[in-house]
């Protein structure tokens, strides 16, 4: 089976979305028609993601569950390990698709030492597929020299109309690597793009949802996140907005390769 025929292109982030508001707020996403929600060790969500899909009475196969293993349990015997305490604190046997964060700070351990476990918890069926986030062209083809061709099955990386990462996206998906969006509204900073304000006011819709639905045309999926009611409907109804071919080749026009997460111990990106 591939990721693409069973991941919901919208999922909702989870950075941020803590305690007993971002269960609620959560609960609302998936009131909203959300499908796919998005964690990581290090967000500290892991709780709240079981909570609200019980809460929700959906049942756990109905919701796409993502989450990432942190760097800092790279380290011999604690991928599986780690992986196994995230199932145990969302309350789950399996989770759909488990990403390694980041590769490792300043290339400090070699690829295969996290890796392999990862591909060992899927064959050991904790997660349905495996991933990475924030991996470059060279790290991929890497990755897939270690692990098989097709393993891969996702690449999250920071991509919004201000970063559009083509060359990177492009090649995922030339080699069937579905790529998931983060920070794909910029965290809010699309506002004043004359070029995204205008083809919204053609829509009568918001800048944000002309991102999300860019980034849907162009193939990709995304995990815009809010604490507010509104704006979760709002970025959930770009589903409904449809781009023509102009329009998508002039927000191509306005990349700006503006990254906002760049840590110094990072890879070197492409
Ligand atoms: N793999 C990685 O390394 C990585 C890195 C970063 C993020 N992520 C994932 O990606 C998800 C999304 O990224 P993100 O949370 O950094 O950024 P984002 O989804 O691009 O932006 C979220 C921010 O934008 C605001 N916002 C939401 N909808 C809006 C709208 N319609 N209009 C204006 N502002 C709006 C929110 O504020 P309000 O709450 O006030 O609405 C929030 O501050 C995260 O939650 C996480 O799951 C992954």
């Amino acid at each position: 089976m591939n990721v693409q025929d069973v991941m919901p292109k919208m999922g909702f982030g989870t950075y941020g979305r803590q305690g007993e508001a971002g269960i609620e707020a959560m609960l609302f996403a998936l009131e909203t028609g959300y499908r796919h929600l998005d964690t990581a060790q290090s967000y500290n969500t892991e709780a709240e993601v079981g909570e609200a899909v019980r809460r929700s009475g959906l049942g756990r196969d109905a919701v796409f569950l993502t989450t990432k293993i942190s760097t800092e349990n790279y380290g011999e015997g604690q991928v599986i390990a780690s992986l196994r305490r995230s199932l145990e604190t969302m309350g789950v046997e399996q989770v759909d698709l488990t990403l390694l964060h980041w590769p490792s700070p300043n290339g400090h351990q070699p690829l295969a030492s996290y890796l392999l476990p990862l591909a060992e918890a899927q064959d050991m069926g904790l997660t349905r597929f495996i991933g990475v986030s924030n991996f470059t062209i060279a790290l991929l083809e890497e990755a897939e020299r270690l692990a098989g061709t097709g393993r891969i099955a996702n690449n999250q990386v920071e991509l919004n109309p201000h970063i559009q990462n083509k060359k990177l996206a492009s090649y995922c998906l030339s080699k069937g690597i579905s790529v998931t969006c983060y920070q794909p509204i910029a965290h809010g900073r699309l506002a004043d793009d004359s070029v995204l304000r205008d083809i919204a006011r053609r829509h009568d819709a918001s800048v944000e949802q002309v991102a999300l639905a860019f980034e849907l045309a162009k193939g990709y999926a995304a995990i815009p996140t809010s604490s507010r009611h509104e704006r979760i409907r709002s970025n959930f109804e770009a589903l409904r907005l449809s781009l023509s071919e102009g329009e998508i080749a002039r927000i191509e026009t306005i990349d700006k390769n503006r990254r906002a997460i760049d840590p110094a111990w990072g890879p070197e990106w492409d």
